[in-house]
């Protein structure tokens, strides 16, 4: 199964990213099923009913979320109607929705796991425990099993990573829009990156305006953070290929498309 990450789609312009580009990738790498993270997709905040539609019909299969979950409150309304919307599995046993599900595509069924960091972001439950808690639920279905972590910080992201080598198919870090470097395939056949970085504005500051967030670094001064709805656009994505019998990585890369790093078919 060749599974494609599309990290963090920021607003209007993360849309037309994805509009932009997940049919071109979607022949090139032959892609089966798509992952996004959405937590950003409603104008940088949350995700409405209507957005998770729009990705769906764009071709996206399962959505997960991070901190912004609950930005937009009328997902309390609908997240617990959807079948392919996730959020943070450790959040509250308390909290709407759930934080695995799974896709089939040709026969072949994949659990997509999202967990939440407890480093610099609000603590929520264990995330190392809930993943192994879930994986072993998963496992009952299918050796094929995809972690979005969302999380602030590399050595929490690495650290789940190896703590799921060669129970994962893939973990992947999402949150800080800035994708890294140090895509792999640990020991057992579990492919990594820290982060998959953003979709979406490509000439701000992690897809909000500049101007703002300068201002308030110069002056500590309270701003509201806006998304633009105009400018230029970048993708950043990641690539697995798992082995359907086994549920071991055989290749990842990551996807980096934008005006200096142009998409090549
Ligand atoms: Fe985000
Ligand atoms: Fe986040």
């Amino acid at each position: 199964m060749k599974v494609l990450f599309i990290g963090d789609i920021v607003g209007d312009i993360g849309l037309d990213a994805v509009e932009h580009y997940l049919p071109r990738l979607k022949r090139k790498y032959n892609v089966d099923v798509v992952i996004a993270n959405g937590e950003n997709a409603a104008k940088g905040r949350g995700i409405t009913k209507s957005i998770y539609q729009e990705l769906l019909m764009m071709g996206v299969d399962v959505i997960t979320m991070g901190n912004h979950t609950w930005d937009q409150k009328e997902i309390f309304d609908f997240i617990d109607d959807t079948d392919y919307l996730i959020r943070p599995a450790n959040f509250s046993e308390d909290a709407p929705g759930r934080g695995m599900t799974t896709v089939t595509k040709n026969g072949v069924t994949l659990s997509v796991i999202n967990l939440h960091g407890r480093v610099f972001l609000p603590a929520h439950d264990d995330p190392f425990a809930k993943a192994e808690d879930l994986i072993a639920e998963a496992k009952q279905i299918s050796p094929l099993i995809f972690v979005d972590f969302h999380a602030e910080t590399t050595s929490e992201k690495i650290a789940l990573g190896w703590h799921l080598a060669g129970q994962a198919s893939a973990v992947v870090g999402t949150h800080t829009h800035v994708q890294t470097a140090d895509a792999r395939i640990f020991p057992g056949g579990t492919a990594f990156i820290s982060d998959v970085g953003m979709t979406g504005p490509y000439d701000e500051v992690l897809g909000m305006k500049k101007e703002s967030v300068i201002y308030r670094f110069k002056t500590n001064m309270p701003v509201r953070f806006e998304v633009p709805t105009e400018g230029r656009e970048v993708l950043s994505g990641f690539f697995v290929d798992i082995d359907d019998d086994t549920g071991q990585a055989k290749h990842c890369e990551r996807i980096y498309i934008n005006a200096d790093y142009p998409f090549k078919g």
